[in-house]
């Protein structure tokens, strides 16, 4: 593995495919300090400060850390990183999280902006109880395998998940899954229904008030199979389509080379968003139940 220093990097315990980077406490002492020139409001008025922060992060590598998540981004076999502190202090409070989560993103690329939140990043919680009207924040079902963007204009490259905070929590593990390890990838990518046009919705707290028109698979530039998918958004036109979705939600969900990982408090997975799916498992029943995410997706810079 390559060495960073301030940075303790290895192959991740649940996955070869998967990167974990743990920042040391000197690091994120520094990084504490150059955060602390702005607050929230001008990280989140001011474009070009996010930018900011993402060179201080950088800096103190030499710029060696940018180069590196953009490497493992784009790289097949890899695709995905965790990343986060190596240790929870009253310095890795939310607020930091939200910078650092910020100066990540901002050495991978352009976030787009998040409609549900109407900025460039979201924070949501998952509690006990829950009135939405989509799976996202339902604690206690199975967030199934997908992709995100599946119903947006934007290009989703890739995305961030970082865990701010939780408690009284049992359950609600990471899902991961790369196409590539997936039992049913070539038989799925070869149907021809997969790469006809379907129609894209979502409900009203999503915020975004047009649907858009894409098949499930296409291909990278090398031929290899990419997917667009979430199991909630898709308007099945006709019975062909309606049980390829039904036949592909089942495969995905009954996958035995899905990773099943818990993602420690103030860490982030970010993968990229055509070859990796993600999901969470249902969390175990609990009145007190909370957890709080911040998510941040977009596109490469080049
Ligand atoms: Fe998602």
């Amino acid at each position: 593995m390559i060495k960073i220093s301030g940075f303790k990097i290895s192959k991740h315990h649940s996955s070869n495919r998967i990167v974990n980077i743990q920042i040391e406490d000197k690091t994120l002492e520094k990084l504490s300090e150059k955060f602390s020139r702005f607050d929230l409001t001008a990280i989140e008025y001011k474009p070009f400060t996010r930018f900011t922060v993402a060179k201080y992060l950088d800096d103190l590598t030499n710029n060696e850390l940018s180069k590196y998540l953009n490497d493992i981004l784009r790289d097949r076999k890899t695709g995905c990183f965790i990343i986060g502190p190596e240790k929870i202090t009253n310095k890795t409070d939310d607020i930091f999280l939200v910078k650092l989560s910020t100066a990540i993103t901002h050495l991978i690329g352009t976030p787009n902006h998040d409609s549900m939140a109407g900025k460039f990043y979201a924070r949501f919680f998952v509690k006990h109880e829950d009135k939405s009207d989509s799976y996202l924040r339902k604690a206690y079902i199975n967030l199934d395998l997908h992709t995100d963007g599946t119903y947006v204009k934007d290009v989703t490259d890739w995305l961030m998940m970082t865990k701010i905070e939780e408690k009284n929590v049992k359950g609600g593990e990471s899902v991961m899954l790369h196409l590539d390890d997936w039992e049913s990838c070539d038989e799925l990518f070869n149907d021809p229904v997969g790469r006809e046009n379907f129609i894209w919705s979502s409900p009203k707290s999503k915020n975004v008030d047009y649907k858009v028109e894409h098949p499930v698979f296409f291909k990278d530039n090398n031929g290899l199979p990419q997917i667009s998918y979430i199991d909630q958004f898709p308007e099945p036109k006709n019975m062909n389509q309606g049980l390829f979705l039904q036949k592909l939600s089942d495969s995905l969900e009954s996958s035995k080379k899905k990773i099943i990982t818990k993602l420690p408090v103030g860490s982030a997975i970010v993968a990229n968003n055509y070859f990796w799916l993600h999901g969470r498992k249902r969390f175990m029943e609990n009145v007190n139940l909370s957890r709080e995410l911040l998510r941040i997706r977009g596109k490469f810079f080049i």
